[in-house]
């Protein structure tokens, strides 16, 4: 048994997050939670709201509410969307919590003291209209570069250079639109990450061997960009305050933390709001301070944020010159597109979790994204798709499977198990077949390999299907009744193996299946590929109930209607 501390990057508190954002962290992760627990580790899935920066502030300024309650209110909205898909976080915490205030305050005076953090002057763009410093992606202008007219302060969305405000053509607010824009003197406080560039490198270089080739190359990329010295303070009201005890000039001035600063501290500020929880039996620092060795540490995220994870965060990890856990194993993902074109949070383009639910339940889209998620590549969702796969593998192969057996059997032989005897060939064939699939899946699910262990998943319902048609119990019974018994008790044992194994990509369909049969002290505990081969678990006389059909078929009429309600399909 190892101890497995799991995170998610944490969805940023605007908004509703849409499938691509599901299938790119919380989603995967969960899976892998929900495995390892089965499997008797010992783990801690930890993710949280990223809650401060300038969004949250203009969102809540557009609703009129002050940015705390706004927080508060998103912060319950996107858990309600997270518990509808089951996600099983242990914690699921906020970056504006006092622990993560605490811990990133703290984080921010080692790094001070250990010579890692300098106040530096900087000219900023500052809006008399809008009464504000202007955060660098709220300035908007003309890129230098290519000319592209709608570039953003931090970067040009046309040709991807990296850009500073100032570089701009004919700036203006984004916020009001206002040209009126200054450049004024203010101090802020600077990581110096060029500091750390080598001691990065080496951690790198120790690490990435056991990474994906996604994580791995796009830490590269950027070492070898070099790191650079960044701000990590901004002028404004949100967020978490710079400690007055070592900067009392700029605590004064009202600065905080720049929300990048704070995020990725707030894996650990969450834990120990856990553990604040429950302070008896709950030990954060266990899972985070001198436990190296003793936690495997895998973080999930979108491929955009893994610079921020693999190269940012270690440095500042490292900085602080405190034993504090690292990743050990970095999951990123590509895109998930829809109909081959961007997932859009700010165009309503795509589909949004909350939507998601209100078609269907939780495990129709579990299992969909995870058999497609887009781990070597970017992957499409498309509605053709989505139908298609839910009626082929989850309606036909799985869902038809379990009700076809336990009906037929209930009609013919009562409800219970019945016996048949002796297992013969085909018996110990499909026990072989059992055996090679869930060690396969095994494997891939221990390599994070998603897509593989889905596929291995739907081989081992397919096994079920292509036993039943060659055994066709329909036929048996009217010659050989003990045949057909025993062909029906294989097959349900089928179903109570699939209901162990398919617990962590469909975990309410899961938990039906094995409440069909009433078996004493049924737990959730995982069965090695050795005891799955007898096919035994569930023995005769075990009393059954038929569930009603696990997943419904979907019809060219629903296909049409999502399309027609999503649309955006052009791509
Ligand atoms: N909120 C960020 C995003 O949506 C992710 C933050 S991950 C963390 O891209 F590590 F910084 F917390
Ligand atoms: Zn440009």
């Amino acid at each position: 048994m190892a101890r497995h501390l799991i995170t998610s990057a944490l969805p940023y508190i605007n908004g509703i997050k849409h499938l691509g954002n599901m299938v790119g962290s919380m989603l995967p992760a969960d899976v892998y939670s929900r495995y390892l627990r089965q499997r008797g580790h010992d783990v801690l899935y930890i993710c949280a709201t990223d809650e401060h920066g300038t969004p949250a502030e203009l969102a809540a300024k557009e609703q009129g509410i002050p940015v705390d309650t706004f927080c508060a209110q998103a912060h319950d909205a996107q858990k309600a969307v997270y518990d509808g898909f089951a996600l099983s976080f242990d914690y699921f915490g906020r970056s504006s919590s006092p622990e993560n205030v605490e811990i990133t305050q703290h984080f921010a005076r080692k790094l001070h003291e250990n010579g890692f953090i300098e106040e530096r002057s900087i000219r900023q763009v500052y809006s008399p209209t809008d009464g504000r410093f202007l955060p660098d992606r709220y300035v908007e202008g003309t890129c230098p570069h290519c000319g592209y007219d709608k570039a953003r302060g931090d970067q040009c969305e046309n040709c991807t250079r990296v850009l500073d405000p100032t570089d701009l053509i004919d700036p203006r607010s984004a916020i009001s639109g206002a040209t009126d824009l200054e450049v004024r003197e203010t101090k802020h406080l600077f990581l110096l990450q060029s500091k750390l560039q080598h001691e990065v490198e080496e951690w790198v270089a120790r690490h990435e061997r056991h990474w994906p080739h996604l994580a791995s190359s796009i830490a590269r990329k950027w070492l070898t960009e070099g790191l650079h010295d960044r701000a990590i303070t901004r002028d404004l009201d949100w967020g978490v305050p710079v400690p007055a005890d070592t900067w009392p000039e700029l605590a004064a001035e009202g600065k905080v933390f720049y929300v990048w600063f704070d995020a990725p501290i707030e894996y650990i500020g969450a834990t120990k709001e856990w553990s604040d929880q429950d302070p008896e039996n709950r030990d954060w620092k266990s899972w985070w301070y001198d436990a190296d060795d003793a936690v495997r540490y895998t973080e999930f995220m979108a491929k955009d944020n893994v610079p921020f994870h693999t190269v940012m965060f270690p440095a500042t990890q490292l900085g602080v010159r405190e034993p504090w856990k690292k990743v050990d194993y970095v999951k990123a993902f590509n895109w998930l597109t829809y109909y081959g074109g961007k997932f859009s949070t700010s165009q309503k383009r795509g589909v949004f979790t909350d939507q998601a639910l209100d078609i269907l339940p939780a495990d129709y889209w579990r299992y969909f994204l995870i058999a497609n998620a887009p781990e070597s590549d970017d992957s499409s969702f498309t509605w053709e798709h989505f139908t298609a796969t839910v009626n082929k593998d989850l309606a036909d192969t799985l869902g038809n499977f379990v009700n076809r057996v336990l009906s037929f059997s209930k009609k013919r032989f009562g409800e219970e198990v019945p016996d048949g005897g002796t297992p013969g060939e085909p018996e110990a064939k499909l026990g072989e077949e059992i055996a090679r699939l869930l060690a396969e899946y095994e494997e891939h699910m221990e390599a994070l390999q998603f897509r593989k262990a889905a596929a291995a998943l739907r081989a081992l319902w397919s096994a079920g299907n292509s036993y039943l048609e060659e055994k066709a119990p329909w036929l048996e019974i009217k010659t050989d009744k003990d045949g057909a018994a025993l062909t029906l008790r294989t097959a349900m044992n089928l179903i109570h193996l699939y209901a162990v194994v398919s617990e962590p990509f469909i975990p309410a369909t899961a938990a039906r299946m094995r409440a069909a049969f009433a078996l004493p002290d049924d737990t959730a505990s995982w069965v090695t590929p050795d005891e799955a081969k007898s096919l035994t678990a569930v023995p005769t006389g075990t009393p059954f109930t038929v569930p009603p059909v696990l997943f419904a078929k979907l019809t060219d009429e629903d296909l049409e209607t999502y399309k027609e309600r999503f649309g955006g399909t052009e791509g």
